[in-house]
């Protein structure tokens, strides 16, 4: 079994641990800033199935990971759904934002298909070209945005670190928020479903925004939707392993998430003390939590960090992986330096 898939499913430790980075493909690597240039925007290069998949590949290629993930975005699910969407240099994303009756009643699920048909194609080509480039140890990736953090983007329109407007909505109109939630919801079960069924082999969920909500509501407005859809892809696809992580969450809220029913794997943010990782059972696996920082300064303090990963997690199951995306400035050969100490340890 390929390793990735081996630790999920089988829930035990693997030397050297197998190993994908978030935001592996992309913005570091200069060949994905050469394609970039070529296509001209983003989501140009996420709805043409051809490079989306070079770009998937394209760390495959250099480093031989052990899961490959799907070169697309959380907010194509919006998108999808009738919102508006562009990246804008220095900016990041920009949708029409939904804070109203009438706004919500725009949105509709008719032309999903059309949106999420390029993606599944994509999904197609990188398997088909893992295959015929010999990556057969490698896992493909699937993932989605947890509906909380879509509709922190969708509400506000924006956003960088805060989400005023998706926090006032959640208290002032929540009839109107659960809707929107039960509508992304809804969506990304199916975009999921057809993600798998094109032959994405593994699922990631990020909650980039669990930090914001308190305890009551991280439960309520995070945990539940993401169990429905865990519960969703679990009837239909149970020997496809899910993975959740809700970035920067306090202690308490990664206990709570340790018991999502039928989630495999919980990732980890650079925040997390590597003592934290003997409150979590080994029946589930965990991922993480290199800080992307220390990626990004190489040298000895990389070396030291991952052997520090390495003891922590011998003997539970783990996937080694950063803590949140790499940074842009990255040198891709501090990725090659984090490979080597870990494959000859
Ligand atoms: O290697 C990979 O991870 C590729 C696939 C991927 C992208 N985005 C490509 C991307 C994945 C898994 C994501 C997830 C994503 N997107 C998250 C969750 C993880 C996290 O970072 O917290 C979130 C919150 C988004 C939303 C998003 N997409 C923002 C805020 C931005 C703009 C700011 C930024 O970080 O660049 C994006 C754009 C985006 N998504 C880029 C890439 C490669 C940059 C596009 C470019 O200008 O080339």
């Amino acid at each position: 079994m390929k390793p990735f898939l081996d630790v999920l499913i089988n829930k035990k430790p693997r030397t050297p641990t197998p190993i994908w980075l978030m935001r592996q493909a992309g913005r570091y690597l200069p060949e994905y800033r050469e394609l970039r240039a070529d296509k001209g925007s983003f989501l140009n290069l996420v709805y043409a199935p051809e490079d989306a998949k070079e770009v998937t590949l394209q760390p495959i290629r250099r480093y031989q990971m052990d899961g490959a993930i799907l070169f697309s975005d959380i907010l194509i699910v919006p998108h999808a759904l009738g919102a508006d969407l562009d990246f804008k240099k220095g900016e990041g994303p920009i949708l029409n934002h939904v804070r109203t009756k009438s706004d919500f009643e725009k949105l509709t699920r008719e032309h999903e298909g059309k949106y999420y048909e390029k993606i599944y194609e994509t999904c197609c080509l990188i398997r088909k070209g893992l295959e015929v480039e010999g990556f057969d140890e490698t896992t493909l990736i699937g993932f989605a945005g947890a509906p909380w953090t879509v509709a922190c983007y969708l509400i506000q329109g924006h956003g960088k670190t805060t989400f005023p407007e998706a926090q006032r909505l959640l208290k002032e109109d929540k009839d109107l928020f659960d809707q929107i939630i039960s509508l992304i919801t809804d969506s990304t079960i199916t975009y999921l479903s057809g993600q798998i069924e094109a032959g994405a082999e593994a699922i990631q969920i990020f909650e980039s925004w669990a930090s914001l909500l308190g305890s009551a509501d991280f439960k309520q407005v995070s945990l539940k939707p993401v169990q429905k859809i865990i519960n969703a892809l679990k009837i239909k696809y149970p020997h496809i392993p899910i993975l959740f992580f809700p970035k920067t969450a306090n202690e308490a809220h990664l206990l709570e998430a340790s018991q999502l029913k039928g989630l495999d794997g919980l990732s980890l943010s650079y925040d997390v003390p590597l003592s934290f990782l003997k409150q979590l059972p080994t029946t589930l696996v965990t991922q993480g939590n290199l800080d992307p920082e220390i990626l990004l300064a190489g040298g000895e303090a990389l070396s030291k960090n991952v052997h520090d990963i390495i003891d922590a997690t011998r003997d539970r199951p783990h996937i080694f992986n950063l803590g949140h995306g790499v940074i842009k400035e990255t040198p891709p050969e501090h990725v090659a330096q984090l490979l080597k100490a870990l494959r000859e340890n």
